[in-house]
């Protein structure tokens, strides 16, 4: 499959392309002009847009797009809304208008709110609207709302849906590996879930999630 990855020079972003790699697919990097591109694998094919000022077009041939990007924490409320939000919703239009089959979304806990309260709640308002624009759009979707990101590697399982503590936390490895088998696998599709990652096999309710097939929860909306 022709996946193009929004974010793909990320923390999460490079996990996937390597991800998407390893599953046979053929990832494509949507890059600004400024993005560093040295740590992508060798050979994957880049595509300039910046997400603030997305040209028509960007989503052509690709059968899935997988938004991974985000303004970051370092950018004021502004920021927010023109990639996390806008950008976002303008990617969803472009890929529908390009005929993409699957749209895949890094969201967050706490996305689910129309009207989220507390230190968070301009990002996670303008993910909710972004989330909401995706499952209107009339493409199949995926969304997918980790907790707290860590560096850590892959664990040995992941804890997908109501069962996640908001508390807990989750690797970006974890993250990129669901983003990618959604992507991919189509097993998610038309589902939003939480997702965080197992510090051990006793977190998992009845010690059975040793991989992703058909063992987690999953909430639909
Ligand atoms: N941090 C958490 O605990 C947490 C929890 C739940 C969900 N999330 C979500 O996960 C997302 C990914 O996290 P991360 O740590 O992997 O992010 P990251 O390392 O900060 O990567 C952000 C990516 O977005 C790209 N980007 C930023 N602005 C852009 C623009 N205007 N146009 C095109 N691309 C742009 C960056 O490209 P450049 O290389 O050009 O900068 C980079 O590839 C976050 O944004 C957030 O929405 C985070």
């Amino acid at each position: 499959m022709n996946i193009l990855v929004a974010g793909a020079t990320g923390k999460t972003g490079l996990h996937l392309v390597r991800e998407l790699i390893d599953l046979g697919q053929n990832p494509t990097a949507l890059v600004r002009e400024s993005s560093d591109t040295s740590a992508l694998p060798e050979g994957v094919d880049l595509r300039h847009g910046d997400l603030t000022n997305l040209q028509d077009g960007v989503c052509n041939g690709m059968d899935a797009v997988i938004f991974a990007a985000g303004s970051g924490g370092s950018t004021g409320p502004e920021m927010t809304d023109k990639v996390d939000r806008d950008g976002a919703k303008r990617l969803i239009d472009l890929a529908h208008a390009a005929g993409v089959k699957r749209f895949v979304m890094l969201s967050s806990v706490g996305a689910d709110q129309a009207a989220p309260r507390g230190a968070l709640a301009h990002y996670l308002k303008a993910k909710h609207e972004a989330d909401e624009h995706l499952k209107t759009s009339g493409m199949t979707f995926s969304i997918l709302r980790p907790v707290a990101l860590t560096n850590d590697g892959r664990s040995a399982a992941v804890i997908l849906g109501d069962k996640v503590d908001p508390s807990a936390t989750a690797s970006r490895a974890d993250v990129a590996h669901v983003l990618a088998d959604a992507a991919v696998s189509g097993r998610f599709d038309g589902i939003v879930q939480l997702l965080q990652s197992a510090q051990d096999m006793s977190d998992v309710q009845g010690g059975k999630h040793p991989n992703l097939s058909g063992t987690h929860d999953l909430l639909k909306e």
